[in-house]
């Protein structure tokens, strides 16, 4: 088994262990916890099928389970579980159920103990680390939210062997965002075992998922509160948060997310950013993946949501632009610079 360490100043720190056999042994390791200290399980039927766990609450996984309903109920089943203050919430599911399990964590008490399950690609490369948690608002993504990190984080890409396709290339899309805006060897196991990563190879999904925790850890440890450099994880995601909400939220995260990539490696080349060979590289490396640059709403619909946009700062958006394969860096803009090319 690997064992990483994220040690964010001002935060808890989590161990992250990835290994073959945590998934087959998760009831085991749950009734072990659960005789440790007090445990509130909190799981998305869906993805432990056959594993004979028992949660205390269920939800399925999905922004729906990202609201402010859904965080009054876990809150309510934490009051009538009667967790105590040693207590631990598990969260076992993809990175909503994670992004709830973790609010409700850092609530209740004023706090108790996180273990996070992540089930799917996207919360196995990013949400799992890093203590951002999160419910929607009808008015935008992620507007209520805390920094809380998980004690724990068992990772097994066992899991994704039944992950529904478009959940699995929605994590891709969170792999390639790491590949183009901060690992260039990433970005070339990316493109030598791309066929290896559609076909969901443990071999080649286990090296992908390593180096977006190396890479993740690395920049929450450095700014764990995103007053600058985490603000790098956010590549593709300020046109991916607009065209997600515009869909109302039927398209996955990391599908949008890799559409607002290949927009920035655009801009980025207008705007003298990016060097025309590497744009065109990540704009491959992404078609590689079967993400195209399809139509999207018109300028003035996204404006609308970018308006809305948590990391707006007044008439003016950090935009990440790539400034290579491997590399980015944030650039401040008004809306309309952000949107040359939208019609
Ligand atoms: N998913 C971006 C971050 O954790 O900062």
């Amino acid at each position: 088994m690997l064992r990483l360490h994220c040690h964010p100043d001002g935060l808890a720190s989590t161990i992250v262990e990835i290994g073959p056999d945590l998934r087959s042994r998760l009831t085991e390791f749950v009734i072990a916890l659960r005789a440790e200290r007090p445990c509130f399980v909190l799981a998305d039927p869906r993805a432990v099928v056959g594993l004979g766990l028992e949660a205390d609450l269920w939800v399925e996984g999905g922004e729906s389970a990202k609201t402010w309903p859904q965080l009054g109920a876990t809150l309510e089943a934490l009051a009538a579980h009667q967790l105590d203050r040693a207590g631990v919430v598990v969260a076992i599911g993809g990175g909503s159920l994670g992004d709830l399990g973790g609010l409700a964590a850092s609530l209740w008490l004023r706090g108790v103990g996180l273990v996070m399950v992540p089930t799917t690609l996207l919360s196995m490369v990013d949400s799992s680390v890093g203590g951002k948690t999160a419910v929607n608002l009808p008015r935008g993504k992620n507007l209520v939210g805390t920094f809380w990190s998980a004690e724990r984080v068992r990772i097994d890409p066992e899991f994704l062997t039944t992950l529904p396709e478009p959940e699995y290339r929605s994590g891709l899309g969170e792999v390639l965002k790491v590949a183009i805006g901060l690992d260039a060897e990433l970005a070339e196991h990316c493109e030598r075992a791309h066929a290896a990563l559609l076909a969901r190879d443990a071999d080649a999904v286990g090296i992908a998922v390593q180096r977006c925790l190396e890479a993740k850890i690395r920049i929450v440890e450095a700014d764990p509160r995103e007053g600058g450099l985490r603000r790098l994880l956010n590549l593709g995601h300020t046109l991916g948060h607009a065209l997600e909400a515009d869909s109302g939220y039927a398209i996955p995260h990391g599908i949008t997310v890799a559409r607002g990539i290949y927009h920035v490696l655009e801009l980025a080349e207008r705007t003298g950013h990016c060097g025309a060979a590497d744009a065109a590289r990540g704009r491959r490396l992404l078609e590689r993946f079967g993400f195209e640059a399809h139509e999207v709403p018109a300028a003035m619909v996204l404006r609308n949501y970018l308006v809305q946009d948590k990391k707006r700062q007044g008439a003016r958006i950090h935009a990440v632009l790539p400034t290579g394969i491997g590399s980015s860096k944030v650039v401040s803009m008004d809306l309309d610079g952000f949107l040359q090319g939208i019609d």
